[in-house]
């Protein structure tokens, strides 16, 4: 179900034109779905019903506050990375016995917080986090649940730039190493090793490397012979972007995981964060300027690089839309680029985009997932308000930032 698109050529977000939102709230803004964010969620669980896992939702991909309460009320968990995503995973309301810390670098002060905050898994990359974890729990007196993280050796074919799980990556121990870390922290008096993760990439949308990882899992679990509580598979499951990409078969997937965790007595953890909010979420923006040169148009948007990253880092496409539909065409070459003074800061070229003019509105689709989240103050601009749309009512979820909080320090 789509709860994102054209009706009568104008642009819906659910119930609501995009116009209307245009003109009520302040350009460039993300604006999000509920309705798309719970049909999602549901999706997903129900894909994977037979196993009914834990659904630990990834902070990192959005962690607008409002969203993640949302999330709460319909079930999910959460991946966390950092302390500030795990208190705001508890702010939402999030239960910590579905909170998964995740991290190469995790500090001091992070493990403490999580420790005392009683997460479900620290799932640990290296000797000495385990060492460090071991430590701060006796000082706490506490006996801490940890999962290893594997680096299995195998990559999804993705940007490299998202791809985790290859053997040249700093994320998680080798197998041998995963072996001899786990003998170890057996004989560790303060942790309790309850759990095997492995997370090999993002926007993965072949059923292939998921199936190698579980064999993987398989062996090391028939060589070290320990019952995991939980088996983290981390999250990496991709989205289509446009009508040419294919997502991930989710029943697929659910299918291999169901024959992997027969006869075991074990429950599955996912994080997936772009799967649930990806398509979710688009940019509104207002074309500022149109500037014919050498025959291409450059369409110069209010939003930048530093509102969307995704175009300029990962050279990916996210599909522009006019907020209404025209039926007139550009004869030459469009290049959507935002104001920043890097040439990287362009979003998408294209050959016969329909006919817009400065002043109008377009959508950027698909940027639910890491849009907001990897937004910064480059070139000394605000961070943009995001708006939620429910049915016919919206309302704004979180604030643009303003000029006086952006310039005082
Ligand atoms: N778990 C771990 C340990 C992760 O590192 C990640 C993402 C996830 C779960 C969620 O992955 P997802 O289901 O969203 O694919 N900024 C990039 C994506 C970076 C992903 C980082 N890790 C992008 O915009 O494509």
């Amino acid at each position: 179900m789509n709860y994102i698109r054209l009706r009568k050529n104008n642009l819906c977000v659910e119930n609501i034109s995009t116009l209307t939102l245009a003109k009520k709230y302040r350009t460039p803004f993300y604006c999000y779905s509920l309705s798309q964010l719970k049909n999602n969620f549901y999706s997903f669980k129900n894909a994977f019903k037979i196993i009914k896992p834990i659904v630990a939702f990834s902070i990192k991909s959005n962690s607008n506050l409002a969203l993640l309460k949302e999330l709460k009320k319909i079930g999910s968990g959460a991946d966390v990375v950092s302390v500030g995503e795990l208190l705001k995973a508890i702010k939402a309301g999030i239960n910590t016995k579905k909170i998964v810390f995740s991290g190469v670098g995790k500090t001091e002060e992070e493990i403490r917080m999580a420790i005392k905050k009683r997460v479900l898994l620290i799932n640990v990359e290296s000797e000495s986090e385990v060492n460090l974890v071991n430590k701060i729990s006796k000082k706490l007196s506490k006996k801490t649940s940890i999962g290893v993280r594997l680096n299995p050796n195998v990559t999804g074919k993705t940007h490299k730039k998202i791809s985790t799980g290859g053997r040249g990556e700093k994320f998680g121990v080798t197998y041998n190493d995963c072996i001899n870390l786990c003998e170890k922290i057996l004989k560790m008096k303060n942790l309790k090793l309850e759990g095997l993760s492995v997370h090999i990439g993002s926007q993965i949308t072949n059923i292939k490397p998921f199936k190698e990882v579980l064999s993987i899992i398989n062996k090391i679990i028939n060589k070290i012979k320990i019952d995991f509580k939980f088996i983290d598979l981390g999250g990496g499951m991709g989205i289509s972007y446009s009508n040419k990409e294919q997502h991930l078969n989710l029943k697929q997937y659910s299918r291999l995981v169901k024959k992997f965790i027969k006869n075991k007595n074990v429950k599955i953890i996912f994080e997936p964060g772009r799967f649930i909010i990806g398509n979710t979420g688009i940019l509104i923006s207002k074309i500022i300027y149109i500037k014919k040169s050498n025959n291409k148009n450059f369409i110069i948007l209010d939003a930048g690089m530093n509102d969307l990253m995704r175009p300029a880092l990962y050279a990916a496409q996210h599909q522009i839309i006019p907020l209404r539909k025209t039926n007139k065409k550009f004869r030459e070459i469009v290049e959507f680029v935002g104001p920043i003074c890097e040439s990287s800061d362009k979003f998408l070229t294209q050959r016969g985009f329909e006919k817009i003019k400065e002043g109008d509105y377009v959508a950027l689709t698909h940027v639910g997932a890491y849009g907001m989240s990897l937004s910064s103050n480059y070139n000394t601009r605000p961070t943009i308000a995001e708006i939620l749309v429910s049915g016919s009512k919206h309302k704004l979820i979180k604030k643009r930032q303003s000029l006086e909080n952006l310039i005082n320090n």
